[in-house]
Protein backbone atom coordinates (compact mmCIF):
# COMPACT_ATOMS: atom_id res chain seq x y z
CA UNK A 1 0.00 0.00 0.00
CA UNK A 2 1.29 3.23 -0.94
CA UNK A 3 1.68 6.18 1.80
CA UNK A 4 -1.33 7.77 -0.22
CA UNK A 5 -3.46 5.02 1.17
CA UNK A 6 -1.91 4.19 4.75
CA UNK A 7 -2.62 7.94 5.28
CA UNK A 8 -5.57 9.22 6.63
CA UNK A 9 -6.65 11.61 4.15
CA UNK A 10 -8.85 14.64 4.72
CA UNK A 11 -10.22 14.33 1.24
CA UNK A 12 -11.82 10.55 1.85
CA UNK A 13 -12.33 11.30 5.76
CA UNK A 14 -14.85 13.98 4.49
CA UNK A 15 -16.48 11.55 1.20
CA UNK A 16 -16.66 8.90 4.31
CA UNK A 17 -18.91 11.35 7.03
CA UNK A 18 -20.66 11.69 3.56
CA UNK A 19 -21.27 8.05 2.75
CA UNK A 20 -19.15 8.04 -0.24
CA UNK A 21 -17.49 5.25 -1.32
CA UNK A 22 -14.18 6.54 -2.23
CA UNK A 23 -12.24 6.15 0.62
CA UNK A 24 -9.43 3.72 2.44
CA UNK A 25 -9.39 1.87 5.35
CA UNK A 26 -7.00 4.36 6.82
CA UNK A 27 -9.48 6.74 6.47
CA UNK A 28 -12.93 4.72 7.57
CA UNK A 29 -10.31 4.52 11.07
CA UNK A 30 -9.85 7.88 11.83
CA UNK A 31 -13.42 9.34 10.55
CA UNK A 32 -14.58 6.79 13.04
CA UNK A 33 -12.21 8.07 15.25
CA UNK A 34 -13.91 11.59 14.68
CA UNK A 35 -17.47 10.23 15.13
CA UNK A 36 -16.97 9.10 18.43
CA UNK A 37 -15.85 12.33 19.82
CA UNK A 38 -18.10 14.60 17.85
CA UNK A 39 -21.11 11.63 17.01
CA UNK A 40 -22.92 14.76 14.67
CA UNK A 41 -20.14 15.34 12.40
CA UNK A 42 -21.84 13.14 9.47
CA UNK A 43 -24.77 15.77 9.99
CA UNK A 44 -22.47 18.80 9.73
CA UNK A 45 -20.57 17.73 6.36
CA UNK A 46 -23.69 17.28 5.04
CA UNK A 47 -25.06 20.76 6.64
CA UNK A 48 -21.65 22.44 4.65
CA UNK A 49 -22.73 20.60 1.83
CA UNK A 50 -25.89 22.46 1.88
CA UNK A 51 -24.50 25.85 2.53
CA UNK A 52 -22.00 25.21 -1.07
CA UNK A 53 -25.67 24.56 -2.86
CA UNK A 54 -27.56 27.18 -1.81
CA UNK A 55 -24.31 29.75 -2.05
CA UNK A 56 -23.87 28.61 -5.62
CA UNK A 57 -27.51 28.22 -6.82
CA UNK A 58 -27.63 32.12 -5.37
CA UNK A 59 -24.43 32.85 -6.82
CA UNK A 60 -25.62 31.55 -10.29
CA UNK A 61 -29.16 33.09 -9.96
CA UNK A 62 -27.46 36.45 -9.78
CA UNK A 63 -25.58 36.21 -13.15
CA UNK A 64 -22.59 34.60 -12.15
CA UNK A 65 -21.41 32.49 -15.08
CA UNK A 66 -17.84 31.51 -13.70
CA UNK A 67 -17.10 29.14 -10.79
CA UNK A 68 -13.87 28.69 -8.85
CA UNK A 69 -13.83 26.32 -6.50
CA UNK A 70 -10.84 25.61 -4.48
CA UNK A 71 -10.15 22.61 -2.32
CA UNK A 72 -12.86 21.09 -3.97
CA UNK A 73 -12.41 17.29 -3.13
CA UNK A 74 -13.97 14.86 -4.05
CA UNK A 75 -17.18 14.22 -6.23
CA UNK A 76 -20.12 13.66 -4.45
CA UNK A 77 -23.99 14.35 -4.84
CA UNK A 78 -24.88 18.46 -5.96
CA UNK A 79 -21.43 18.83 -6.93
CA UNK A 80 -21.24 22.74 -7.76
CA UNK A 81 -21.39 22.50 -11.76
CA UNK A 82 -24.45 20.26 -11.27
CA UNK A 83 -25.63 23.08 -9.18
CA UNK A 84 -25.01 26.13 -11.26
CA UNK A 85 -25.51 24.33 -14.98
CA UNK A 86 -29.37 23.89 -13.34
CA UNK A 87 -29.61 27.91 -13.72
CA UNK A 88 -27.54 28.16 -16.68
CA UNK A 89 -26.09 25.30 -19.01
CA UNK A 90 -23.00 27.17 -20.27
CA UNK A 91 -21.32 27.88 -17.04
CA UNK A 92 -18.30 27.32 -16.28
CA UNK A 93 -16.52 25.66 -13.43
CA UNK A 94 -12.79 25.11 -12.29
CA UNK A 95 -12.31 22.66 -9.60
CA UNK A 96 -8.72 23.02 -7.61
CA UNK A 97 -7.59 20.66 -5.11
CA UNK A 98 -4.54 19.66 -3.97
CA UNK A 99 -4.76 16.18 -3.30
CA UNK A 100 -3.65 14.15 -6.19
CA UNK A 101 -6.26 11.14 -5.20
CA UNK A 102 -8.98 14.07 -5.20
CA UNK A 103 -7.73 15.24 -8.30
CA UNK A 104 -7.67 11.87 -9.83
CA UNK A 105 -11.14 10.76 -9.02
CA UNK A 106 -12.41 14.34 -10.22
CA UNK A 107 -10.86 13.71 -13.78
CA UNK A 108 -12.05 10.31 -14.12
CA UNK A 109 -15.88 11.26 -12.42
CA UNK A 110 -16.57 14.64 -14.06
CA UNK A 111 -17.64 15.45 -17.14
CA UNK A 112 -14.80 16.63 -19.79
CA UNK A 113 -17.29 18.78 -21.44
CA UNK A 114 -14.77 21.68 -22.00
CA UNK A 115 -16.58 23.58 -19.50
CA UNK A 116 -15.86 21.74 -16.50
CA UNK A 117 -11.71 21.47 -15.62
CA UNK A 118 -10.11 20.23 -12.46
CA UNK A 119 -6.75 21.43 -11.83
CA UNK A 120 -3.76 20.21 -8.96
CA UNK A 121 -2.90 23.13 -7.22
CA UNK A 122 -2.42 24.46 -3.80
CA UNK A 123 -4.77 26.95 -1.87
CA UNK A 124 -1.15 28.64 -0.30
CA UNK A 125 0.35 29.46 -3.37
CA UNK A 126 -2.07 30.35 -6.19
CA UNK A 127 0.41 31.78 -8.34
CA UNK A 128 1.48 28.75 -9.45
CA UNK A 129 -2.35 27.86 -10.89
CA UNK A 130 -3.73 30.57 -11.47
CA UNK A 131 -2.03 31.37 -15.20
CA UNK A 132 -2.61 28.20 -15.97
CA UNK A 133 -3.67 28.20 -20.08
CA UNK A 134 -6.52 25.78 -18.89
CA UNK A 135 -7.71 28.03 -16.26
CA UNK A 136 -7.24 30.47 -18.20
CA UNK A 137 -9.32 28.75 -21.36
CA UNK A 138 -12.28 28.13 -18.87
CA UNK A 139 -12.67 31.11 -16.83
CA UNK A 140 -11.95 35.05 -17.79
CA UNK A 141 -10.72 37.14 -15.03
CA UNK A 142 -11.53 40.16 -16.35
CA UNK A 143 -15.15 39.26 -15.62
CA UNK A 144 -16.77 38.37 -12.48
CA UNK A 145 -16.18 34.93 -10.66
CA UNK A 146 -17.27 33.01 -7.71
CA UNK A 147 -14.83 31.76 -5.61
CA UNK A 148 -15.75 28.97 -3.59
CA UNK A 149 -13.36 28.69 -0.34
CA UNK A 150 -15.89 26.00 1.10
CA UNK A 151 -14.52 23.75 4.16
CA UNK A 152 -10.42 24.29 2.49
CA UNK A 153 -9.21 27.15 5.09
CA UNK A 154 -9.15 25.11 8.41
CA UNK A 155 -6.61 22.75 6.82
CA UNK A 156 -4.02 25.79 6.13
CA UNK A 157 -2.13 26.97 9.48
CA UNK A 158 -1.69 30.27 10.38
CA UNK A 159 2.03 30.25 9.70
CA UNK A 160 1.16 29.71 6.07
CA UNK A 161 -0.45 32.71 6.22
CA UNK A 162 -4.08 32.01 4.86
CA UNK A 163 -4.90 35.29 4.36
CA UNK A 164 -2.23 36.77 2.16
CA UNK A 165 -3.67 33.60 -0.34
CA UNK A 166 -7.29 34.50 0.07
CA UNK A 167 -6.11 38.10 -0.76
CA UNK A 168 -4.06 37.51 -3.50
CA UNK A 169 -6.90 35.31 -5.30
CA UNK A 170 -9.27 38.64 -4.39
CA UNK A 171 -6.91 40.54 -6.17
CA UNK A 172 -6.67 38.72 -8.85
CA UNK A 173 -10.45 38.41 -9.67
CA UNK A 174 -12.55 40.91 -11.11
CA UNK A 175 -14.55 43.44 -8.96
CA UNK A 176 -18.26 42.21 -8.45
CA UNK A 177 -17.05 38.91 -8.20
CA UNK A 178 -17.86 36.89 -5.28
CA UNK A 179 -16.18 34.96 -2.39
CA UNK A 180 -18.17 32.29 -0.51
CA UNK A 181 -16.70 30.31 2.24
CA UNK A 182 -16.98 28.00 5.31
CA UNK A 183 -14.81 26.95 8.09
CA UNK A 184 -14.91 25.21 10.73
CA UNK A 185 -14.82 26.90 14.12
CA UNK A 186 -14.83 24.96 17.73
CA UNK A 187 -16.67 28.84 19.12
CA UNK A 188 -18.69 27.58 21.97
CA UNK A 189 -17.44 23.86 21.59
CA UNK A 190 -16.12 22.19 24.83
CA UNK A 191 -11.89 22.23 25.09
CA UNK A 192 -11.51 18.63 25.88
CA UNK A 193 -13.65 16.98 22.53
CA UNK A 194 -12.21 19.72 20.34
CA UNK A 195 -8.82 18.79 21.38
CA UNK A 196 -9.10 15.11 20.83
CA UNK A 197 -10.45 16.22 17.91
CA UNK A 198 -7.80 17.93 16.56
CA UNK A 199 -5.17 15.50 17.49
CA UNK A 200 -6.70 13.15 15.17
CA UNK A 201 -6.23 15.49 12.46
CA UNK A 202 -2.85 15.82 13.15
CA UNK A 203 -1.99 12.65 12.02
CA UNK A 204 -4.04 13.12 8.70
CA UNK A 205 -2.57 14.85 5.47
CA UNK A 206 -3.53 17.99 6.71
CA UNK A 207 -4.41 19.95 10.36
CA UNK A 208 -7.08 21.26 11.20
CA UNK A 209 -7.50 24.69 12.33
CA UNK A 210 -10.91 25.76 13.51
CA UNK A 211 -10.93 29.37 14.24
CA UNK A 212 -12.95 32.38 15.56
CA UNK A 213 -15.41 34.46 14.10
CA UNK A 214 -12.92 36.94 13.80
CA UNK A 215 -10.00 35.34 12.01
CA UNK A 216 -12.83 33.97 9.27
CA UNK A 217 -14.28 37.34 8.99
CA UNK A 218 -10.52 38.76 7.82
CA UNK A 219 -10.76 36.45 4.96
CA UNK A 220 -13.62 38.50 3.63
CA UNK A 221 -11.92 41.70 3.72
CA UNK A 222 -11.91 43.91 0.71
CA UNK A 223 -15.67 42.22 0.05
CA UNK A 224 -19.26 44.12 1.32
CA UNK A 225 -20.22 40.37 3.24
CA UNK A 226 -24.35 40.14 1.83
CA UNK A 227 -27.48 39.30 4.04
CA UNK A 228 -27.03 37.63 6.88
CA UNK A 229 -23.63 38.14 6.81
CA UNK A 230 -21.21 35.27 8.32
CA UNK A 231 -23.49 33.05 10.38
CA UNK A 232 -23.60 29.72 11.63
CA UNK A 233 -23.94 27.42 8.40
CA UNK A 234 -27.16 26.64 8.64
CA UNK A 235 -28.54 30.22 8.95
CA UNK A 236 -27.03 31.42 5.39
CA UNK A 237 -30.38 31.93 3.64
CA UNK A 238 -31.89 28.54 4.87
CA UNK A 239 -34.08 27.17 2.41
CA UNK A 240 -36.28 24.81 3.80
CA UNK A 241 -34.23 21.21 3.32
CA UNK A 242 -33.58 20.00 6.91
CA UNK A 243 -31.62 21.50 8.91
CA UNK A 244 -29.15 20.24 11.31
CA UNK A 245 -29.52 20.12 15.12
CA UNK A 246 -25.98 21.59 15.25
CA UNK A 247 -23.25 23.22 12.98
CA UNK A 248 -19.59 23.76 12.95
CA UNK A 249 -18.45 26.30 10.93
CA UNK A 250 -19.24 29.80 10.29
CA UNK A 251 -20.27 30.34 5.89
CA UNK A 252 -20.81 34.08 4.53
CA UNK A 253 -20.80 35.61 0.84
CA UNK A 254 -19.25 38.71 0.23
CA UNK A 255 -19.31 40.33 -3.31
CA UNK A 256 -15.66 42.26 -3.95
CA UNK A 257 -15.90 45.76 -3.74
C1 LIG B 1 -13.46 18.90 3.64
S1 LIG B 1 -13.02 18.86 1.95
C2 LIG B 1 -14.14 20.08 1.29
C3 LIG B 1 -14.65 19.73 -0.09
C4 LIG B 1 -15.68 20.72 -0.64
N1 LIG B 1 -15.11 22.05 -0.79
C5 LIG B 1 -16.89 20.79 0.25
O1 LIG B 1 -16.98 21.72 1.05
O2 LIG B 1 -17.74 19.93 0.17
C6 LIG B 1 -11.49 19.77 1.96
C7 LIG B 1 -10.72 19.71 0.67
O3 LIG B 1 -9.70 20.70 0.70
C8 LIG B 1 -8.55 20.17 0.11
N2 LIG B 1 -7.38 20.95 0.58
C9 LIG B 1 -6.86 21.01 1.82
N3 LIG B 1 -5.80 21.85 1.85
C10 LIG B 1 -5.67 22.35 0.58
C11 LIG B 1 -4.75 23.26 -0.04
N4 LIG B 1 -3.76 23.82 0.66
N5 LIG B 1 -4.91 23.53 -1.35
C12 LIG B 1 -5.92 22.95 -2.08
N6 LIG B 1 -6.80 22.06 -1.55
C13 LIG B 1 -6.67 21.77 -0.23
C14 LIG B 1 -8.53 18.73 0.56
O4 LIG B 1 -7.72 17.93 -0.28
C15 LIG B 1 -10.00 18.38 0.47
O5 LIG B 1 -10.33 17.86 -0.80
Amino acid sequence: MTDAETRPNVARMYDYYLGGCHNFAADRAAAEEILKIFPDTSVAAQTNRAFLRRAVRWAAERGVRQFLDVGAGLPTQGNVHEVVRAVDPDARVVYVDHDEVAVAYARRLLPTDGRTVVLRGDLRRPDEWLADPTLRATIDLAEPVALLLVAVLHFVPDGDDPWAAVARLRDATAPGSLLALSHLTLDGAPPLPARAGTEVYRRSSAPLVPRTHADVARFLDGYDLVEPGLVRLADWRPDGEPRAAVSHGYGGVGVRR
